[in-house]
């Protein structure tokens, strides 16, 4: 059966690439499919370890994904630390993945720079962490953006090596699903006009939440104004829209922008071009802008009145925890049989 899984971790900032490329695929695989969604923070503290606000910027990410339309009554949200099975499988998984299959993780050394004696093991074990927040539910799906690719390939050489290592055992207890073996072989749903939106600043970065700069991105938090001074002031070059696709090669800033107009309205950029080929960046950034504020403004303001009530957030993040607990504690106890670990 198909299952989704996917999380964002609650790192502050979250912004229109978490919006486009993650949160609102999560919100339209809802009508297809059994859906979780976890916000992150173990993985959270893995960079930096004290955060004062990380609970207020946990509840702000439950406050973004229901804002934006996921329904944790007919789906599961929770956070991930209330559910144990996650650092349970995640110890596992540390002794599945072999030291050479994360020293080519990008991203890690992205995060951990040049002083990378100084960053945590944590940071280093992060992939694990992520292919058993995944398999821990045996997800089928994963939607996120381009970043992320690199991981859901480790998670599934991850499901690929425990199947292998432990085939035996899988068969005598009668845990196999199919071919397969025990955990599924995930699929990533990485795709559409803004699976990697790039900085405003700078065409050739990803939009990110630590970028210093905030005119870089647009928050799910900005207001109108903020929005509309981000996009005017973002950058381009002088040439008008092209009108077909092939127009915006080695231009990264009117590429990204027409990925984000496509992104936000639902089309696709060779659409977007057919209306906007030819014109000016000051017409179409006007356009953008307001597209823009009808899209997000709603959500912004949704948030912004979740956020008064932080007992009602935290009590859908212990309801969402004790559902997804229940698949959580059956994965724990077949895994332990497999393993060979005694349970009470
Ligand atoms: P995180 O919190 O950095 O980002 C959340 C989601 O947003 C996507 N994203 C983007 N998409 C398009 N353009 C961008 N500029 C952009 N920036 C971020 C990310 O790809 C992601 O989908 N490791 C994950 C969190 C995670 C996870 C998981 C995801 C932990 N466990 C299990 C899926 C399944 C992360 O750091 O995402």
């Amino acid at each position: 059966k198909e299952l989704v899984f996917s999380g964002v971790q609650p790192t502050g900032n979250l912004h229109l690439g978490n919006y486009l490329g993650a949160v609102r695929r999560f919100v339209a695989l809802q009508e297809t499919h059994d859906c979780i969604y976890c916000v992150v923070d173990l993985h959270a503290i893995t960079a930096t370890l004290s955060q004062p606000d990380l609970a207020a910027q946990t509840r702000e990410v439950t406050a973004a994904f229901i804002a934006s339309g996921i329904d944790p009554a007919r789906h599961i949200v929770f956070n991930q630390s209330q559910v144990a099975g996650h650092a349970e499988l995640a110890w596992i998984f540390n002794c599945v993945a072999r030291l050479g299959w994360l020293n080519r993780m990008t991203q890690f050394k992205e995060k951990a720079g040049k002083d990378r004696e100084n960053a945590s093991v944590g940071l280093y074990a992060y992939p694990a962490l992520m292919a058993a927040d995944i398999l821990l539910y045996k997800a089928t799906h994963v939607p996120v953006g381009e970043d992320q690719k690199q991981h859901l390939e480790l998670t599934r050489d991850i499901a690929i090596k425990f199947n292998n290592d432990f085939s035996e055992q899988i068969a005598a207890r009668g845990y196999g699903v199919g071919e397969t073996g025990y955990f599924p072989i995930t699929e990533p749903l990485i795709g559409g006009p803004a699976a990697r939106v790039m900085s405003l600043r700078d065409g050739t970065k990803k939009m990110s939440k630590s970028d210093p700069s905030d005119y870089s991105r647009i928050n799910l938090t900005d207001d109108a104004d903020g929005i509309a001074q981000k996009v005017r002031k973002a950058k381009t070059d002088p040439e008008p829209l092209p009108s077909e696709e092939a127009g915006l090669e080695k231009r990264a800033e009117a590429q990204n922008l027409v990925g984000i107009y496509a992104g936000l309205s639902d089309t696709t950029p060779a659409e977007v071009l057919r209306q906007f080929g030819g014109a000016q960046f000051s017409g179409f950034k006007a356009s953008l802008v307001d597209l823009a504020v009808e899209k997000l403004g709603p959500i912004g303001a949704e948030m912004a009145r979740l956020m008064k009530d932080p007992g009602h957030i935290d009590a859908v993040l212990a309801d969402g925890a004790s559902r997804a607990s229940a698949i959580a504690e059956r994965t724990i106890a077949e895994v332990k049989d497999i393993v060979g670990l005694i349970r009470r």
